[in-house]
């Protein structure tokens, strides 16, 4: 399985993304700050990975508290649910992983739990949301891949995959359930300026499954959907409004508009831990804005002249009226999806 975040007796080891494909190395956090920048600096990055990093954040700060009782180190877990919340304002699986833990606190706090109390059951629900996200990954990877075509080419932008979650991945998981179901499919990656997850992480992990898989340049895409050389587009999300529509990697909205004009399904993977419904619409979804370096800078090497205007969102909006569908742990979603979702939200509840 690929390592991307796990448990030590030392800390959370990380292997690092920023180093992929050329060099597999690891990074050990041992801090709850060092967690966070940790998720900055996009050594681990994708939202369901996020939200279980911050979660193992936290209990590692609560491990290494020096605080004597648990209403003493209440002040302390609000600092660092603070400055974990600051990491990265978009993928809302981060602020459900801390709100989780918060919840957890008050009712440790609620049953007057002693701190060797707490520090085991905070880890204890990092360790659960761990085992939940591959599980979950694993399940709507299998309702995912039910709805890809037995044989032909899907695109997918940035990684949502085993290295954007605790393993498995979201839309790679239901290009690898369409695989393990005996599908025959041609993967196209976009390469996704400009961190390049799709070059870098989606290759690197689909070959290590010996999935076939061509990295694209962002820019091709239209021509291969007219060449009739894609059948389906299956992205993950980092949110997704109670109308539908879907906060993910900068250059998903231009795939969703170009997979309408050719009549090609676009699909949305994500748990249910993405779903926002207390945020209306995408307008009112926070996008990251990332340093310019990231688009002036490649390798280390400058591409851009001094002092051009530069403009770096890390994540668009696609209107909901572009999703043919949303593949959650809990089912598949249709459109008009401010009723799929309550209704969805309803059952499960
Ligand atoms: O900036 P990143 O690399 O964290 O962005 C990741 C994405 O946009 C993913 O598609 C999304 O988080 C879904 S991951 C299962």
């Amino acid at each position: 399985m690929i390592p991307t975040l796990a448990w030590t007796p030392e800390g959370v080891r990380f292997i690092d993304q920023t180093k992929l494909p050329l060099e597999e190395s690891f990074v050990l956090a041992t801090t709850y700050e060092q967690v966070a920048e940790v998720i900055v600096t996009m050594v681990v990055r994708g939202a369901p990975a996020i939200g279980v990093s911050a979660a193992y954040g936290i209990a590692l700060g609560a491990l290494r508290t020096t605080a004597p009782t648990t209403s003493l180190f209440a002040a302390e877990f609000d600092l660092i649910c603070t400055r974990l919340a600051s990491t990265r304002p978009t993928a809302v699986n981060l602020f459900w992983a801390i709100d989780r833990m918060k919840c957890l606190f008050d009712e440790l706090l609620a049953e007057s739990a002693t701190l060797d109390k707490v520090k085991e059951r905070i880890l204890a629900e990092a360790h659960a949301m761990y085992e939940e996200d591959i599980a979950n990954c694993r399940t709507l990877g299998a309702f995912g891949g039910e709805l890809l075509p037995a044989e032909g080419g899907v695109l997918t932008h940035c990684n949502a995959g085993a290295l954007a979650t605790c393993g498995y991945g979201t839309a790679l998981g239901v290009i690898r359930a369409a695989v393990e179901q005996g599908k025959h499919i041609q993967v196209f990656a976009d390469e996704t300026r400009p961190f390049l997850q799709g070059a870098r992480l989606t290759a690197w992990e689909l070959m290590a499954d010996h999935i076939p898989t061509t990295v694209i340049c962002d820019n091709m895409a239209a021509s291969l959907m007219r060449a009739g050389r894609i059948q389906a587009v299956v992205v993950g999300a980092d949110r997704i409004a109670a109308n539908g529509d879907t906060a993910n990697k900068i250059g998903t909205y231009n795939v969703a508009i170009l997979a309408k004009e050719h009549g090609i399904p676009f699909y949305v993977a994500a748990p249910w831990s993405t779903i926002d419904l207390a945020t209306e619409t995408g307008d009112a979804i926070p996008i990251e804005e990332r340093s310019p370096l990231e688009v002036t800078h490649h390798g280390g090497k400058q591409l851009t002249p001094n002092g051009v205007g530069i403009c770096n969102p890390a994540f668009d909006v696609t209107p909901a009226k572009y999703v043919t569908a949303i593949i959650t742990e809990r089912g598949v979603l249709r459109a008009p999806y401010t009723e799929s979702l309550k209704q969805m939200e309803l059952v499960a509840t």
